[in-house]
């Protein structure tokens, strides 16, 4: 996990020619309560700028081209993120202006001493934080010292967990139970439209039961639940499960910038390990929850909002993903806001109306995802 700290004038500026433009105890005590025995990533400047060896952390210095004796040197300010973003430990960007900026993509919770008085300056950190963080906590306090007041916020990331669907939004699976549950009715002597079968995406068993038992009060459905089980189990047999096109490199994009990935999908716990499996996402993923654990099935929150619980999550800070109508008005049900990727079936109105954007695949959704945490994609 990437947090950052920082103190910063009320007109932005954090340093002047390679000094700090302050000298406060009370706040030098903060920073090293905040940061001792742990890892410290600084610019060189910063770390030039440095008066003597920080004891008790270990610096890792960036740089584009210089070595610098004694201390760990990284050449890529992003390879290093990357590395502890989606680690638990706790690494902290101490600075300067430009490291900061660049890091803010990744940082979970920001500390910030924020002095009440302009300095002059040539490093200068003046960004919105609001856009990208919520303020969790604020209190003003004076140092004594120096007479200086000051203001020590910590921020949080307003982006936190992506929550997936599995069906028809992680794998192409919905032609595949289209096809088995479609030609289950035909064995079983009759017709299922389109519509109805549309009608069941997003569904968990126990509820696609329910309506089938409603639609269809004269057939046999124990007889076509056999068949439509072992219709199922030759596809997957013998035909491999495909991850959609954009997945790998969007969970990718989530573990670099340290967001926390989950599945909620309406399908048994059993089966959805196995498909995890098949497409190379076990021990990728934060938690899983599945149709099978959770009482009421989508169109209730109730799995989102099991996500959401698991890690003491507000649904605000939280993106779904979800391909059916079922699924969205789950998400909205659980207050969260939902991503639509519309797969089999067409999104209709009001779904599109619901969901806060639309996708044409996952790697439309890993564009979306990048603006709101701020990161620029190339290519
Ligand atoms: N108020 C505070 O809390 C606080 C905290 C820390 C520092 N400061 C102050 O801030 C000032 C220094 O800040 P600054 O913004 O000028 O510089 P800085 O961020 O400390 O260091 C910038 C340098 O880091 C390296 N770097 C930056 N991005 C990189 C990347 N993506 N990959 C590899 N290397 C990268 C480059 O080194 P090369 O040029 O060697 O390639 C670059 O010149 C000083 O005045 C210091 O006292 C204040």
């Amino acid at each position: 996990m990437i947090d950052l700290i920082l103190a910063v004038a009320n007109n932005g500026v954090i340093g002047n020619e390679g000094k700090m433009p302050w000298n406060m105890k009370s706040d030098l005590k903060r920073f090293r309560d905040i940061t001792m025995n742990k890892k410290i990533i600084m610019g060189r400047k910063t770390y030039e700028s440095l008066p003597k060896k920080l004891p008790g952390r270990e610096y890792i210095v960036v740089s584009s081209s210089k070595k610098i004796d004694d201390v760990t040197t990284g050449h890529n300010l992003f390879d290093i993120l990357k590395l502890y973003a989606s680690s638990r430990e706790e690494v902290f960007v101490i600075g300067g202006a430009n490291v900061a900026r660049q890091s803010l993509p990744f940082c979970n919770h920001l500390y910030i001493t924020r002095i009440k008085k302009d300095y002059d300056g040539d490093a200068v950190f003046d960004v919105d934080l609001g856009e990208r963080f919520d303020l969790e906590y604020g209190y003003g306090e004076l140092d004594e010292q120096s007479g200086l007041e000051y203001y020590f916020e910590i921020w949080r990331r307003k982006l936190r967990l992506v929550i997936f669907d599995m069906d028809g939004l992680m794998i192409d699976s919905e032609k595949k139970s289209r096809r088995a549950w479609l030609e289950a009715a035909r064995e079983a002597g009759f017709d299922m439209s389109d519509e109805f079968f549309y009608g069941l995406v997003g569904a968990n068993l126990s509820r696609a039961k329910q309506r089938m038992a409603e639609y269809y009060p004269d057939i046999d459905l124990e007889k076509f639940y056999a068949a439509r089980q072992r219709i199922s189990d030759a596809i997957y047999a013998t035909e491999p499960l495909e991850a959609k096109p954009g997945l790998y490199e969007l969970v990718d994009f989530l573990n670099d910038y340290g967001i926390l990935k989950a599945v909620a999908s309406s399908t048994r716990r059993e089966r959805v390990v196995s498909n995890m499996k098949a497409i190379g996402m076990s021990g990728k993923l934060n938690y899983i929850v599945c149709g099978d654990e959770v009482k009421k099935s989508k169109p209730s929150g109730d799995i989102y909002r099991n996500v959401l619980s698991h890690f003491s999550c507000e649904p605000r800070n939280a993106i779904v993903l979800e391909d059916s109508k079922l699924g969205i008005l789950s998400a909205q049900d659980a207050g969260a806001r939902c991503l639509l990727i519309p797969d089999i079936v067409p999104a209709d109105e009001q779904s599109k109306a619901i969901a806060y954007a639309v996708a044409p695949d996952l790697h439309g959704a890993r564009d979306i995802i990048a603006r709101e945490i701020g990161v620029e994609l190339i290519g």
